[in-house]
């Protein structure tokens, strides 16, 4: 039988809500009743979420992300389990989910309750709180995962140079903390002048202009430059990424930002032995997911991880917000706090 949740969740929850009617979609602050949460035996109070470029097209008519409507968005969230109907996950234990249909199919973070089925929930791993999860988030995830990636297959601190595109953003600002912790030679590329310093302050060696990659040079092979890459922005600038990599080296592929289109040549692979690695961060099988959590507190944690949130915003403020990480002119990582 069904836990009665009367006394512990409020009958209608705060939210952020958007509404697809025909072309258009609305959103905003709203209301969702405890019965419309969604299926699942875990009910979390959320203490954070936070905003991602995949939260932003969930809201807009065009983004391709949301599959209901109305839905509450917000691919991630930390908070506590109040409830739950598995003896797996205990009431009272900090947990994260992210992924899978959250925020996309299945209302997500921007609510101050979600409801989700236990195989979704990571328990937070000693050492972060969820707070401190959700500076991580699903672009730390992803970051962590690339890092992963390129490491499964050899690359170590002293390969050589490691090039972070998109580097100001969530996935780019945490690969750049991640793998300066670890010791890598991190080569920042962006677009925003006055963040150089920043990224610098985060581990950064070096930063480059993001045109140095967007308008591609027309050769196939370029200067072996880097020995690996962690991408988010995909388009011209993976393509530049591609034919700039040294021997034997690899790139961790995960965005948009830049363009879907990938126009290369073999040349890269076949000449150089360079691999592309694609990263998703959405259908990890849950136990991979739960050991990337552990590293992401101890061997993978973001050097100064604290400093990479770059604000904070309730749900009535998180219109504006949507909208500048759709322009790409957000920085870090932003939390949301939904109660
Ligand atoms: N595969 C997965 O599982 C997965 C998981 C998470 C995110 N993603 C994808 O990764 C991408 C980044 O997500 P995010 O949440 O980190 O977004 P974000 O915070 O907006 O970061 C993206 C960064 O890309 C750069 N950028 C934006 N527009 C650009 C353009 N036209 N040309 C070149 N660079 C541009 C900007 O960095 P600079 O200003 O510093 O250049 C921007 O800050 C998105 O495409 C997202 O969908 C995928």
């Amino acid at each position: 039988m069904a836990e009665d949740l009367t006394a512990k969740v409020p009958a209608e929850i705060p939210a952020f809500v958007t509404e697809r009617q025909g072309d258009q979609v609305s959103r905003g602050a709203a209301t969702i009743a405890r019965d419309g949460l969604g299926e699942g035996e875990v009910v979390i109070k959320v203490a954070w979420s936070s905003v991602n470029y995949k939260d932003a097209l969930a809201t807009v008519p065009n983004g391709r992300v949301a599959r209901v409507s109305p839905l509450v968005p917000g691919v991630d969230l930390a908070g506590e389990v109040v409830s739950s109907a598995d003896p797996g996950v205990r009431p009272g234990t900090a947990v994260v989910a992210h992924g899978y249909d959250l925020g996309v199919a299945h209302h997500g973070g921007y609510a101050a309750y979600a409801r989700v089925p236990a195989g979704w929930v990571v328990p937070l791993p000693p050492g972060l709180s969820p707070r401190q999860a959700m500076i991580i988030g699903t672009a730390g995830y992803t970051a962590a995962l690339s890092v992963d990636q390129l490491e499964r297959r050899g690359l170590e601190p002293g390969s050589g140079p490691v090039l972070v595109t998109g580097a100001s953003g969530g996935v780019g600002s945490m690969a750049v903390g991640i793998l300066a912790a670890r010791g890598y030679e991190v080569v920042a590329s962006t677009g925003k002048q006055a963040e150089h310093a920043w990224l610098r302050r985060h581990g950064a060696a070096e930063v480059i202009d993001r045109r140095e990659l967007s308008e591609p040079s027309g050769r196939p092979l370029d200067k072996e430059r880097w020995a690996a890459a962690v991408d988010c922005v995909g388009g011209t600038t993976l393509a530049s990424v591609i034919a700039g990599l040294r021997q034997d080296g690899a790139v961790a592929a995960s965005g948009l930002t830049g363009g879907a289109e990938l126009s290369t040549t073999v040349f890269p692979f076949i000449l150089r032995g360079v691999a592309l690695l694609g990263v998703d961060s959405v259908q990890t099988p849950i136990e991979r997911r739960r050991a990337i959590w552990e590293r992401l507190a101890t061997d993978l944690r973001p050097r100064d991880l604290d400093g990479l949130a770059a604000g904070e915003v309730g749900l009535d403020g998180l219109e504006p917000v949507l909208d500048a990480i759709l322009a790409g002119q957000l920085k870090g990582r932003t939390l949301v706090r939904p109660g």
